[in-house]
């Protein structure tokens, strides 16, 4: 952990969910400080870190996940320094159920939305990315170029097993994400009506 106290403000605020506040990073555009207001909630942060850390020792990719980059101390607290998702032309990108939602500028197609969840998926699955809350507000539709884009998993990674089985066997990896896959993306309500008007099927 670096000794220099980092100056957040509202200004930089970029997002809250249940757990974290979320803030630019004052000194590199490409990173955010998220600071854990939630004290409940401390298991789930440490094991999402201890899973990026491993995954990061595997080599996994990390091209639908945010890199952990250690701790920081800053004026709201200790604070921990992950990735700031943009697109190719600098703007923050924007939540999945933000698209879902008609709130995003311009929305994305239903066909495009099953289109990435698809790709998503089977990226965990080939990689055995373990996920526990790969809903849609941790997810990011993050343009790499104006007609190029992938679902970027923000939050929600981890081996939620006391015992760990699922890091070190396919079978048990796949079997978590097979099951938060059902309940936090094919029975979302907001969802129905996407995979209804395309017909999705896993
Ligand atoms: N790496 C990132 N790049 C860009 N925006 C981000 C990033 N991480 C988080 N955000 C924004 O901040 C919001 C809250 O972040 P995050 O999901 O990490 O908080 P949380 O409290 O752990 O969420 P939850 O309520 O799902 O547990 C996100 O919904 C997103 O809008
Ligand atoms: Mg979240």
């Amino acid at each position: 952990m670096k000794n220099k106290i980092l100056r957040l403000d509202e200004t930089l605020l970029i997002g809250k969910g249940g757990v974290r506040e979320v803030y630019q990073h004052p000194d590199d555009p490409l990173k955010c400080i998220k600071i854990t207001f939630n004290q409940k909630k401390q298991r789930s942060v440490k094991r999402e870190i201890n899973s990026l850390r491993l995954y990061h020792l595997r080599k996994k990719p990390f091209e639908r996940i945010t890199r952990f980059h250690g701790y920081c101390l800053t004026t709201k607290g200790k604070g921990m320094v992950f990735d700031l998702i943009r697109d190719f032309d600098g703007k923050k990108s924007v939540m999945l159920s933000d698209h879902v939602a008609g709130k995003a500028e311009p929305c994305l197609q239903p066909a495009e939305i099953v289109y990435l969840l698809s790709d998503l998926f089977e990226h965990l699955l080939q990689h055995n990315i373990i996920i526990s809350d790969p809903a849609p507000h941790n997810l990011l539709v993050h343009y790499t170029s104006e007609n190029k884009k992938k679902l970027v998993l923000i939050d929600g990674i981890g081996n939620p097993q006391f015992i760990k089985l699922a890091d070190f066997s396919t079978h048990y990896a796949h079997k978590i994400i097979k099951d938060k896959w059902r309940y936090y993306i094919e029975e979302n309500a907001s969802l129905k009506h996407i995979f209804a008007i395309t017909g999705y099927k896993r």
